[in-house]
């Protein structure tokens, strides 16, 4: 992509990732970008680099607005290397020697990750940086997404620079937020879900202290994905709800299966669950990503896992999407097991017990079908997916 201006003096220079499909495992259909800013003001700040592979891409953007030998200052919000990949260059090509700002534990990060001797200015919380008409302050923001990561706000543009946050994993020719679609919000619900669920309640905080600080934010710049320009608070209040776990009225029903046993069950609990009046969704595993799985959980009140029994264990594909769920600490669920099984039939307990580690509130007893589930057995399944359509109804008062 072209640099494109966002206010006078402040131009997004970064790259376009259209190809890309797995971002460390998160499925990224839509591709995405590494968004990098370049501020030109009495002294010349650059926000963030790009994955290593596009920074020529990055420099001949800003080579466009000015000679990269011309930064005076560069500012790493966050050392995941799709962020600082492009740093050796861009330190190189600008001249060494430049301070790189970061936070303290951004210019350890940074060391662990390249050998370059490098000027790091670790800043401290609310530390500010004059430009000479502008100023940046940097916000400490840990663990969104890393120990390192923070933010960059500048007061007089009103323009908060959010890293990771506030960011979706989306390739286009569109900078802003009014350029797109309301189909943007579903890449940016992807996103919190799968990047940052698991740090909810530090996200409640920085938005609480955000409103305490009285920030006025009129445009927010994250490192992927478009600007939230128009309507920066749609965003924030789309976070706010995702934080504290704002259960929708809906159920999903994931499940793996061998001989469809197990989904014609996954099939009719998930019709007896409709049949209460809840949204649900019966996903097979193997026919869907655990990223788009993941963004089903967020805002799902009942997470409902069915697996076959193999060699007495759950199902290989079951477990994969159980150990990415645990890590990212969705809360405030209640949740239930079903399976088909041929002789030892183990996996309703241990989903069970999966599901009681996360701290789920169980529907006992689950239901559990030798071989393949008649007409008897389904009636089960409809009635154990109706039980659970109450207990989400009930959930919500
Ligand atoms: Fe976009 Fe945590 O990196």
């Amino acid at each position: 992509m072209k640099p494109v201006k966002i206010a006078e003096g402040i131009y997004h220079v970064g790259v376009t990732d259209w190809n890309i499909r797995d971002f460390h495992g998160y499925s990224t259909h839509a591709g995405t970008s590494y968004n990098a800013f370049l501020i030109v003001d009495e002294k010349i700040a650059l926000i963030d680099t790009v994955k290593k592979q596009f920074a020529d891409q990055l420099i001949d953007n800003i080579s466009q607005i000015v000679d990269p030998k011309k930064i005076d200052y560069v500012i790493s919000n966050h050392t995941e290397m799709d962020h600082s990949g492009g740093l050796p260059r861009v330190m190189h090509k600008i001249g060494e020697g430049k301070p790189l700002y970061c936070s303290k534990i951004g210019a350890k990060n940074l060391a662990l990750h390249f050998p370059q001797k490098w000027d790091y200015r670790p800043v401290e919380n609310n530390e500010e940086l004059s430009l000479g008409k502008r100023t940046l302050t940097f916000l400490e923001t840990r663990m969104i997404h890393w120990p390192d990561s923070m933010f960059t706000y500048m007061k007089e543009e009103k323009i908060l620079f959010s890293s990771d946050g506030f960011g979706q994993h989306y390739a286009g020719y569109e900078t802003f937020d009014d350029q797109v679609g309301d189909e943007i919000m579903l890449h940016a619900k992807k996103y919190f879900a799968n990047i940052l669920m698991l740090y909810a309640p530090r996200i409640l905080k920085l938005l609480e202290n955000v409103a305490a600080l009285g920030l006025e934010i009129e445009t927010i710049c994250p490192d992927h994905g478009i600007i939230w320009r128009k309507d920066p608070g749609k965003i924030i209040n789309a976070y706010s709800k995702w934080s504290r776990q704002e259960i929708e009225n809906k159920a999903v029903v994931i499940y793996d299966t061998m001989w469809n046993s197990t989904q014609a069950m996954a099939e009719s609990i998930a019709a007896g669950i409709a049949d209460e009046g809840v949204m649900v969704k019966p996903i097979h595993i193997r026919k869907s990503h655990r990223s788009d799985i993941i963004t089903e959980v967020l805002d799902s009140k009942a997470i409902v896992i069915g697996s076959p029994t193999l060699n007495n264990q759950i199902f290989p594909t079951v477990a994969d999407v159980l150990t990415y769920m645990k890590g990212l600490k969705p809360q405030n669920k209640i949740a239930g097991a079903f399976g088909s099984y041929g002789w030892s039939g183990e996996s309703i307990k241990l989903l069970t017990k999966e599901l009681a580690s996360m701290k789920f509130d169980i529907i006992d007893p689950g239901v559990k079908i030798q071989y393949v589930p008649d007409e008897k057995g389904l009636d089960a399944c409809f009635a154990y997916g109706k039980k659970i359509g109450k207990a989400v109804i009930e959930s919500n008062g």
